[in-house]
């Protein structure tokens, strides 16, 4: 409940936000810089919100015979727990900023997964991805950058994966008419009060940025309905 709590005030002043002049930024102010106890705050909340999540990805997607996943922008590694305490020969990497890395490794010690899930503080904008993965998840993240940032991701996954890896984009998207559902044109809307790139992104956007980076048997799924879609492709093999 408490998890967009600091914006409360800020919903009440959104016409002074929606009038400001100085040009969106592409680092987003609710994530960059954030203390570590903020940090903790935030993603106790991730991880507790996440739980269903994590076992509905496990429930729509098959990682047999996968041995390398990245999590970009993964938290509190809610999909990398699940992921490798059902595959025991998955290895999977958190790509996060330094202060949830941090906190990340906190998480890591009370599941006992040190061995499997390693973290990586990066920040996804700028920094490279690691080589030979067979999967990459990113989750959660979509509305709080612009199209160009979110397809560069895309893009920088692709070529961080092997032929055959797959991608999976979860995120809060809009239906193609734009016209619904409610919940990630309030998460776009709500990049204004933080003047930051974000937007409400469609899932036909999505779709765009895996097939402008070179990915097949792009599908969408529904996956938290009326939240989450799940938007995936594989690198031709
Ligand atoms: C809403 S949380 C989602 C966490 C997790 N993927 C999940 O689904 O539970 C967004 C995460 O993305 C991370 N993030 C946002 N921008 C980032 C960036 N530019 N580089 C790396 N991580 C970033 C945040 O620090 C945060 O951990």
């Amino acid at each position: 409940m408490f998890f967009t709590h600091p914006d409360w005030d800020k919903w009440g002043q959104l016409a002074e936000f929606l009038r400001e002049k100085s040009p969106p930024e592409l680092d987003n102010k609710t994530v960059k810089n954030i203390s570590l106890s903020e940090a903790r705050r935030y993603h106790g909340a991730t991880l507790s919100i996440g739980r269903g999540a994590r076992r509905q990805f496990l429930r729509q997607v098959d990682l047999t015979g996968r041995t390398k996943l990245l999590d970009i922008g993964g938290g509190s590694r809610a999909y990398c727990i699940e992921a490798c305490k059902k595959y025991p020969k998955l290895t999977a990497t958190v790509l996060d900023l330094p202060e949830v890395v941090q906190i990340a490794a906190e998480f890591i010690e009370s599941f006992s997964l040190s061995d499997q899930i390693s973290t990586l503080a990066a920040d996804f904008n700028f920094d490279a991805f690691p080589s030979g993965l067979d999967v990459a998840i990113m989750a959660s993240n979509l509305p709080m950058y612009g199209r160009e940032a979110i397809g560069h991701v895309i893009s920088k996954s692709y070529d961080a994966l092997v032929a055959g890896g797959e991608m999976h984009l979860i995120g809060e998207a809009l239906n193609g008419r734009r016209d619904g559902p409610a919940d990630p044109a309030m998460w776009g809307l709500a990049q204004t009060l933080n003047n930051s790139m974000g937007l409400a992104q469609s899932v036909d956007d999505c779709m765009l940025y895996f097939s402008n980076a070179g990915f097949i048997n792009i599908q969408a799924k529904e996956f938290i309905p009326g939240v989450l879609k799940r938007i995936s492709g594989i690198k031709q093999a």
